[in-house]
């Protein structure tokens, strides 16, 4: 199979195309490979990528919310399926840019749509975001719950993915699957998320800040579980038989959340941390920031049914992990 993977410099991309290019697949990466966060571990992701598939991967630097220079830049390339993971993450950052987000999210994701219609791929999934549940009090969170409140631009972009993708199912009987993350960790992650920025300060002797006096919950989903849900859902598209799919649709359009059905404690994933770096942690406690939630929690019945995911991956065993590749990468 050949797969264009969108935002392939980026954590879950690259992981996702380490995946494909393991079992044989070939990958289209494209990403702008912008300087959101630290560049260098961008391009190490491309470096590691193009020696494990050698030419089986191909790479192409171009923006995805610049609709004809994409069209050019996709000219001659072939693909059966997409997955586009490329996009403006992160809550806090939309507070302050929010344009990036209107560009990357609400432009690129139109775009991407409408280079699945026109190549006429036979599966398209995208990246949602555990954010769309906004502050929902009913937990877990599902995928039939409304999600018509976001509290951030980040999430009211992913909210506005779904409903254009929702159009598209309608209208071109495009296969689209939806998935919303909860807060993904792991090896070759994002420095700009709190496990990262925590693990720094903390060997660092630096005081992490911790939100809302600690009292913060988040299903942290390992890497290799969401991988493990990204790959069912590109294997199996949605069928395009009327009946009604995960997240309500009756067109080619499922949603799925990816989690680890586990609401942790922030303060246990600290202790974890504490006891893998070998240093206590000086906490600098604060309030809740505009845009957060206070808690998240993945109701992942529906996925579960429809392609048997189960997370395998506790946070006592991944957390450790994420240490190992850390120290790895930094040579400590
Ligand atoms: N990591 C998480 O915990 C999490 C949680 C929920 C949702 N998500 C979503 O999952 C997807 C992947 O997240 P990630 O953690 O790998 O983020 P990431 O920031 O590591 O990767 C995103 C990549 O997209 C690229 N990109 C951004 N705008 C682009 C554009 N206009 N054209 C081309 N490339 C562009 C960036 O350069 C980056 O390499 C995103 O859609 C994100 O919103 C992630």
């Amino acid at each position: 199979m050949k797969v264009l993977v969108t935002g392939a410099a980026g954590f879950i991309g690259y992981s996702l195309a380490v995946k494909l290019l393991a079992r044989g697949d070939s990958v289209i990466g494209l990403d702008i490979v912008n300087d959101y966060y630290d560049v260098t571990l961008k391009e190490a992701r491309l470096t590691h990528l193009r020696e494990l598939g050698g030419d089986r991967f191909t790479f192409v630097r171009a923006d995805f919310a610049q609709y004809e220079p994409l069209v050019e830049a996709l000219s001659g390339l072939e693909f059966d399926r997409i997955v586009h993971l490329g996009a403006q993450a992160g809550v806090r950052f939309s507070i302050t840019n929010p344009h990036a987000y209107l560009h990357s999210n609400l432009a690129g994701h139109l775009n991407m749509l409408e280079i699945g219609r026109h190549r006429g791929v036979e599966n398209m999934v995208y990246a949602s975001s555990s954010s769309v549940y906004g502050g929902n009090t009913k937990l877990p969170f599902a995928v039939e719950d409304r999600v018509d409140q976001p509290i951030s631009l980040y999430a009211a972009t992913k909210k506005a993915d779904e409903l254009m993708s929702e159009t598209y199912a309608h209208l071109y009987r495009l296969p689209l699957t939806g998935l919303r993350f909860f807060t993904v960790y792991g090896p070759w992650g994002r420095p700009d998320m709190m496990m990262w920025i925590f693990t720094k300060a903390i060997a660092a002797g630096q005081p992490i800040p911790v939100f809302n006096n600690g009292d913060m919950y988040r299903d942290f989903t390992y890497i290799d579980d969401i991988i493990a849900g990204v790959m069912a859902s590109l294997d199996n598209p949605a069928p395009d038989d009327g009946e009604v799919k995960a997240g309500g649709s009756t067109k080619p359009h499922r949603l799925y959340n990816i989690g680890n059905h586990k609401s942790e404690h922030l303060m246990r994933v600290v202790e974890i941390l504490e006891e893998q770096i070998g240093k206590k942690a000086i906490i600098d406690f604060q309030p809740m920031q505009p845009g957060d939630v206070r808690q998240s929690f993945a109701d992942i019945d529906a996925i579960a049914r429809d392609h048997g995911y189960a997370p395998t991956t506790s946070i006592d065993v991944g957390v450790p992990k994420f240490i190992e590749w850390y120290k790895e990468y930094h040579g400590v």
